[in-house]
């Protein structure tokens, strides 16, 4: 039997402790963190590569991010951005692509220069979205990985767009999205019908490649989900519980989304 020590070193690790923060401070604690991370890559002569997602949890990150390019003169001119998904089907141009949202979101309100946000292009065919996945990874090894990733969960526990059935060695590839998520975007779309039936997603393999982490979520629709990613047994069957194995993954949950977790 192990001791005592290892014991409990074992405990921690598979169930880690969230950060519980009223959403509006999450926002700001984690807008903070990728400041001071663009900050001391800039001081370097070093770009800073973010992985972002999109969804209502990150709104506030980037907003918060807008602010601090107004009012306090941060610069993404050093920043290189690699977005974790987007949908098959809908092109850039399309205002409900990812691209699109975070051009609303994020990308047109600061510095960033566009040829260096990055977003999977989701139109094609089989073949060609198949080039573009292993065209997107090589782009991200081509400037040494992801410093710093945010994510969100979805209700049914996938991690950008991998969905129940994810193992931890996936990369990216084209998936089937699950009805719960489809049904989660359909407002969006005008109706669950119009919602696409295919994404294009980084696997959980190139998430957990980024350096450090930081998962999202707000609001009492989180509760269950987040109690199960965090104290569940760790497996495909809800992809979320992988980021358990990461030696610098965050979990920033408001008290609503915390409540069911011990
Ligand atoms: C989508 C995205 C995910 C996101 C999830 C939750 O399906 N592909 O990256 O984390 O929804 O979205 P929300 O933040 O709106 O709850």
């Amino acid at each position: 039997m192990a001791p005592p020590s290892m014991q409990t070193a074992n405990v921690t690790s598979s169930a880690p402790q969230p950060i519980v923060l009223e959403a509006a401070e999450a926002a700001r604690v984690v807008a903070r963190e990728i400041a001071e991370l663009v900050r001391a890559k800039a001081a370097r002569g070093e770009r800073a590569v973010l992985g972002l997602a999109t969804g209502k949890t990150p709104v506030g990150v980037y907003h918060e991010l807008v602010r601090l390019r107004r009012d306090e003169g941060l610069s993404f001119a050093n920043v290189t951005t690699f977005n974790l998904d987007e949908f098959v089907g809908v092109d850039e141009r399309d205002p409900r692509s990812f691209r699109a949202w975070m051009r609303r979101e994020l990308f047109d309100l600061v510095d960033l220069d566009p040829a260096r946000a990055h977003v999977p292009r989701g139109v094609g065919d089989a073949v060609e979205l198949d080039a573009e996945c292993a065209r997107y990874r090589a782009s991200i090894a081509a400037v040494g990985g992801i410093d710093l990733q945010l994510v969100g969960i979805g209700r049914n526990g996938h991690v950008a767009f991998n969905e129940p059935g994810s193992s931890r060695d996936s990369r990216m590839r084209v998936v089937e999205l699950s009805g719960v998520t489809r049904a989660d975007l359909a407002n969006g779309f005008g109706g669950l019908e119009r919602v696409p039936a295919h994404g294009l997603t980084l696997g959980i393999a190139d998430v957990l490649a980024a350096r450090a982490i930081r998962l999202l979520a707000f609001g009492e629709k989180k509760h269950a989900i987040v109690a199960r990613a965090l104290e569940g047994p760790i497996g495909p069957e809800l992809p979320a519980t992988f980021l358990r194995e990461h030696r610098d993954a965050r979990w920033i949950v408001d008290p609503a989304a915390a409540s069911q977790s011990r």
